[in-house]
């Protein structure tokens, strides 16, 4: 991020010091090339910050952004699907911070969430729109592996090497470069694909990469990617697959690439579905003779609202505009309930119908939901999990409401 500066590492000494103005000397010699460096493996692309925030207009503008985004784009390009973008998410507010984040955030208070507007911490259009196949990880500090599912993603893909892009090269990049090194990964950092507001400290992170990290970090070229890094062409598909390939399975099993897409296409679904609901629940509301049915459909009207939200919360998540795709189910459940209106209206009967088209949309949502978290849960993205639980937790509890209202009065009255 920007404007934070991680402090220096101590232990300087004028042998050090010699050292330190030998390596960057012999700084050109230590970018890795094709012909002199180990071949790249098991490997992903993790693409740090690349977030509207950091961006041209952005509150945390870094002006190299625009110049290293083409050799960013080329490496997404060329390995969507082994790459994951991370992106950075502050605190609601600074109070929600932890230990001196909080001083930190009281000064950036303007990049708080309660603050911040619109796009910001969308990742950019640019590479965005490569997600999925990409993965995306949220974290709340400099470092990618800090409080995210990074750690666990890259054991489970039994990862080794991490290609570094992203922004800052002195800040998030480099506290991330770090706990990769602590974690026995391998990192290359694309010399080319980091950026940093800090010229000073882009160049100097570059030397002390050379000089004191040799056995850990290597620095490479973009252009120079492709050749180092081959076999990486394959994604996780083919990756996870090639363990079982060649053996008796009738098909293959799904790759985190299809469940991404199914995922957000019945993100879309379901969005689309409460939309609908949205509009349906007052007419249905109005059309209600009991006034305890009335408020339930009423109460239900504002939940939904908080539902549509954090839909698009999640789509936000992955870097996706919040859209719908029409949905064939919900309509049918709907059109059975304005049937009902119609064809009980002013009938003991009418309450007991509406409490049961209500039911079916309940039962659509949570079959829904209860997919999309279970989806989200082996996709590793931890806020959707959560978003998506408090509104599946919604929709069953609404659906024991109008249980017991129709178990109670409103069939009673219905058969009277
Ligand atoms: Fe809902
Ligand atoms: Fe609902």
């Amino acid at each position: 991020m920007c404007c934070g500066r991680r402090a220096a590492r101590p232990g300087s000494s004028v042998e050090a010091h010699s050292e330190y103005e030998a390596a960057a000397g012999e700084s050109n010699t230590r970018v890795n090339g094709p012909s002199n460096m180990e071949p790249i493996e098991n490997a992903v692309h993790l693409c740090v910050d690349m977030q509207m925030i950091f961006a041209k207009g952005g509150i945390w503008e870094t002006p190299w952004m625009e110049r290293v985004l083409p050799n960013i784009q080329a490496i997404v390009a060329r390995y969507p699907e082994r790459t994951i973008f991370t992106r950075f998410i502050p605190p609601v507010s600074p109070e929600e911070a932890q230990g001196r984040w909080r001083r930190y955030f009281r000064r950036w208070k303007v990049a708080t969430r309660g603050d911040l507007g619109g796009t910001q911490l969308d990742i950019v259009p640019e590479l965005a729109r490569f997600a999925p196949p990409a993965t995306v990880v949220e974290k709340p500090t400099y470092s990618a592996f800090h409080q995210s599912q990074l750690s666990d993603l890259l054991c489970r893909k039994k990862i080794g090497t991490v290609v570094l892009s992203g922004a800052e090269t002195d800040v998030c990049v480099l506290s991330t470069a770090m706990d990769a090194v602590d974690l026995g990964l391998r990192v290359v950092v694309v010399e080319d694909a980091v950026c940093s507001s800090s010229d000073a400290g882009h160049d100097a992170l570059m030397t002390m990469y050379r000089m004191r990290y040799k056995e850990q970090i290597d620095l490479i070229k973009t252009e120079a990617l492709p050749e180092v890094w081959q076999a990486a062409k394959a994604g996780w598909n083919d990756f996870s697959r090639s363990g079982v390939r060649g053996a008796t399975q009738r098909s293959a099993p799904m790759s985190d690439k299809d469940l991404n897409e199914l995922f957000l296409d019945t993100l879309k679904d379901i969005y689309y579905a409460e939309k609908q609901i949205l509009k349906a629940l007052p007419k249905m509301a109005k059309a209600a003779s009991s006034d305890e049915v009335q408020a339930a459909f009423e109460k239900h009207h504002e939940e939904t609202e908080t539902h549509l939200e954090r839909l698009e919360r999640v789509f936000e998540m992955l870097g996706k505009p919040a859209r719908g795709k029409k949905c064939e189910a919900i309509e049918g459940i709907i059109e059975e309930g304005k049937e009902i209106m119609d064809d009980y209206a002013d009938t003991p009967a009418l309450d007991a119908g509406l409490l049961a088209a209500a039911q079916a949309v309940e039962h659509y949502e949570i079959s829904r939901y209860g997919t999309l978290k279970a989806w989200a849960e082996k996709l590793n993205l931890t806020d959707a999990i959560e978003l998506l639980d408090q509104t599946l937790a919604e929709e069953k509890k609404t659906d024991e409401i109008l249980t017991k209202i129709a178990q109670t009065a409103v069939n009673y009255e219905a058969a009277a």
